[in-house]
Formats: structure tokens, sequence, C-alpha cells
């Protein structure tokens, strides 16, 4: 009965969506347990190429059951979206399971997002404006609504007119934005509850049940380690909890049901939004990683800014996530660069840091040490097996299996699903 976590270890974007697809099959249940449409995964499945922001990218799997677990938050309005959309493309989303616990995106949270945004100036945390951090904070604040509201009008209109006594007057007097009214956001927002009512279950008691009976379990996580609100880059971080023990929170199960933790690991890194990232190029091989990568925003398509490979987060996300294991993605854009650096420390001040360091001051002004490889000049995408590669991208994986201390059981080399070196990674 495996119950395995697949996340994100730098900040996102390192291809979740693409090994969720290649590995759910294997599993009963795929289950998303935070953050919600913030996050853009891509999943190239057969000639599909599709974007997934609040479902499980095991949904294209007939026998898998897609689960939006109680640490999510939900907009309904692209939810319903997303499951017309698959629908359109000629999958089904009657499987699909929502946990009555998660809370609700509601339209003033995606204003209050966009509004202190612009009140934080030039110091923004350039969020995805999805309203994810304000719906997070009612939810600490004791006046979320929650999915199981949404059943009921007359709970749904009470918890709103509670709500919207405060929301009014903070829209309006702080920052001179429109109030609702309970009327105004009912009429929106029923009838999407008339689409997903029965979707909405107890999913932390329906995943129990399945483990108990030899079911498996994939818990897909988004965002990344460095944007986790405890462990992450804070304040630049989202607002839930990415790491390994959200996956327990977020879905309630118990941290003894967890077998295995997947570090989906980008063999460079990106960021998008603001915060401290020491391996940043902002020079012509940071536009060739953009370039060769692809990388823009799936949610907002706002460009990525890219860097080398830091194995200093490597090792921090082996250790605050318990990482059993790591699928390196994009080797292949790699391909494009005469030398590849790998940032194996930080300098500041004449001190060297080997792991991160206690001030946060110190990660923004840090000057990454660089260990530099030789390129491989070539096109991998087609390799299946490690022995494919050129020996440059051996030692490559080599040096950041032995620096990460754990194995790289999973290498993708291009975006499709077939375009992927399985190691280590055994079939369930
Ligand atoms: P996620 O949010 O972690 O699911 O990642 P995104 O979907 O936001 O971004 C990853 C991007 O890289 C997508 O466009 C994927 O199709 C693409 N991708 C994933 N793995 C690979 C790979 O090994 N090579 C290349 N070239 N592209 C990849
Ligand atoms: P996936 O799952 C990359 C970033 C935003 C911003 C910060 C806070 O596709 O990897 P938020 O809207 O969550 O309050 O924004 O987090 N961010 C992501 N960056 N990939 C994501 O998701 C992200 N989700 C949020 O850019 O810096
Ligand atoms: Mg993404």
């Amino acid at each position: 009965m495996p119950a395995v976590v697949l996340l994100g270890s730098q900040w996102g974007d390192e291809g979740k969506g693409k090994i969720t697809d290649l590995i759910a099959n294997d599993f009963d249940y795929v289950v998303r347990y935070q953050g919600g449409n913030n996050a853009g995964h891509t999943v190239i499945h057969g000639d599909k190429k599709l974007a997934l922001h609040a479902i499980p990218s095991g949904i294209m799997y007939p026998e898998v059951i897609p689960v939006i677990g109680n640490g999510c938050v939900v907009d309904p309005k692209v939810l319903v979206g997303e499951m017309d959309m698959l629908r359109e493309e000629g999958f089904s989303t009657e499987r699909l399971l929502i946990s009555n616990n998660a809370h609700v995106i509601m339209p003033y949270h995606c204003d209050l997002d966009g509004a202190s945004e612009r009140r934080l100036g030039n110091n923004l945390i350039g969020t995805t404006k999805r309203g994810i951090g304000p719906c997070y904070q009612d939810k600490a604040a004791r006046i979320g609504i929650r999915m199981q509201d949404l059943l009921d009008e007359h709970i749904f209109r009470k918890k709103l007119e509670a709500a919207l006594q405060e929301k009014n007057d903070i829209l309006t007097k702080i920052y001179s934005l429109q109030p609702y009214t309970v009327d105004q956001i009912c009429e929106e927002y029923l009838p999407f509850a008339e689409v997903i009512k029965s979707h909405i279950v107890d999913t932390s008691h329906i995943l129990n049940e399945a483990l108990g009976s030899s079911k498996s379990i994939l818990f897909e996580g988004a965002q990344g380690t460095l944007l986790d609100l405890d462990h992450g880059t804070y304040p630049f971080v989202t607002s839930s909890s990415c790491t390994a023990g959200g996956a327990t929170i977020g879905s309630g199960i118990g941290p003894t049901k967890i077998d295995r933790v997947l570090g989906i690991t980008k063999a460079y890194v990106t960021r998008v939004g603001s915060g401290p990232f020491p391996t940043e190029l902002s020079d012509e091989i940071g536009k060739t990683l953009t370039t060769v990568g692809g990388e823009y925003g799936v949610t907002t398509g706002r460009v990525r800014r890219c860097g080398w490979y830091d194995a200093v987060i490597a090792k921090y996300a082996v250790e605050v996530n318990g990482l059993t294991d790591i699928a390196l993605t994009k080797l292949d854009v790699l391909g494009a660069l005469d030398t590849i650096k790998v940032c194996i420390a930080y300098e500041y001040e004449g001190e060297v840091y080997k792991t991160l360091p206690t001030s946060q001051t110190v990660l923004h002004h840090a000057k990454p040490i660089y260990q530099e490889f030789p390129g491989w000049k070539c096109d991998i995408s087609h390799c299946r097996s490690f022995f494919d590669l050129p020996h440059e991208a051996k030692d490559y994986v080599d040096f950041l299996e032995e620096l990460a201390g754990v194995p790289i059981s999973i290498i993708a080399v291009g975006p499709d699903r077939d375009q992927t070196i399985m190691r280590h990674w055994p079939s369930f």
C-alpha cells in the first residue's frame, strides 16, 4: 500500500506535472494537498498538452481517482472551468473528489491579493494574484468559507454576511475598491456549487479506508520547498505547506503512512516572483535557459528567472522533506551550453556557507561558489538509458547525486512522457 509524496525541491515549476503523469498510472489515487490555482502543471498526454491548475495531474487516467484535499484552496469558477476543459478534451471528471474541508477562494480574496501587492510597491512578493494568500489568511483567522458551506445556501449566506462585514470595510476604506453584496456572490457561486456538489466528500476518510484496503496514493505537491510558508524564503513564499509534512495535514492521513518522498528537481533553477535567488543569471546564459527551457509561467505567463543548479538548496530540500529519491528534470536543456556550473556553497563577508544561512539577509547577498563542468553540447532528448547519455552528462548527474546524498531515480530529458530515463524508481 505505497503512499508516495511527489513535490518540488526548488521554487516551483520543476516538472511536477510531467512526473506525476509519468507515474500516476501506478496509483489508485492522486491527491493535491495544498495550494490552489496558483499552480500551473503541464501535462503532455498523448498528443494533448494540458495546463492544470486546480485538478490533480492524474485525472487523465481513467482508473485513477483524483482528489483535491482539505489543505487546498479552491476557486469554484476556475475548478468548473478546468472540469469543462478536460471534458472537452475527452477526459472524464466524474471520479473527481473534493474535500468538504477545503477552503473556497472568494472574489474579495483576489481583489485583496492584487491590492496588497500594489500597496507593497517595490517590496511586492510577485504573487499570482489568484487570492491564495488572503484565502489562507481567512482560514487561519477562522473566518474562511469551506466547500461544505457551499452545499447549504442558508449557511453560505450567513458566513458570507459575517465575512463581508469586515471585507467590505477593508476593500472600501483601505483600498478604495468596490464592496460586494451577499446576493451578488451567491448569484455567481451557487450555480458552481450545483455543478460540484456531488464531488464534495470526506476525502480524509476515503483515503484512510483506501490505504487500509491496500490501495496506493500519490500526493502531488504544488509550488516548491523554497516557497513553503515555514521552510521557504519567507516572506517571498506562498501561504501553504508545500513540503512533505503538508501532505499529511492537507489530506488527513497520518505521517506513518508515507513510504517515499520524491523531490522533483530541475537540472538548473528557476523562480517566478520576487525574493532571493543566489545563482540567478542575468546574462546571456540566463536568457538561453529561458528560451531553450521555455521558462514562461504556466499560470501568469511571466518570464521565469533562471540560474545555475544550487546544491545548497537541493541538500536543504532533502533534509526538510526527508527525500528518498530525486527526479532530475530538463537535463536536455543544458545541452545548449559550453560549460555548466553547480553552486556548492555560498560566500558572504569572508564566511563560507555549505548549508542555508540562518539569516535571510545573508542569503540575499550570498555569492555562489561554483564548480564548473564541461557541457555535452548535444541533443540528449532521445536517450532512454543512463548509459546512452554522453559521459559529461553522466558525470554531472553523478556529481549532483553525490552532493544530494539520495539517488537520482528518474531523469527527464524532454517534456513528453517517454522522454525519461528510469534508473531506480520501482513500479508500484
Ligand atoms: P510544474 O509546475 O512543476 O508542473 O512545472 P511546469 O509545468 O510549470 O513547468 C515545467 C515545464 O517544463 C513544462 O513546460 C513541461 O512541459 C516542461 N518539462 C518538464 N520536464 C521536462 C524535461 O525534462 N525537458 C524539457 N525540455 N521540458 C520539460
Ligand atoms: P507550480 O505548482 C512557481 C510563487 C509566486 C510568488 C509566490 C507567492 O506550478 O510549481 P501566491 O500566488 O502563491 O501567493 O504567490 O509563489 N508561486 C509559484 N511559482 N510555481 C508555482 O506553482 C507557484 N505558485 C506560486 O510567483 O512568488
Ligand atoms: Mg508550474
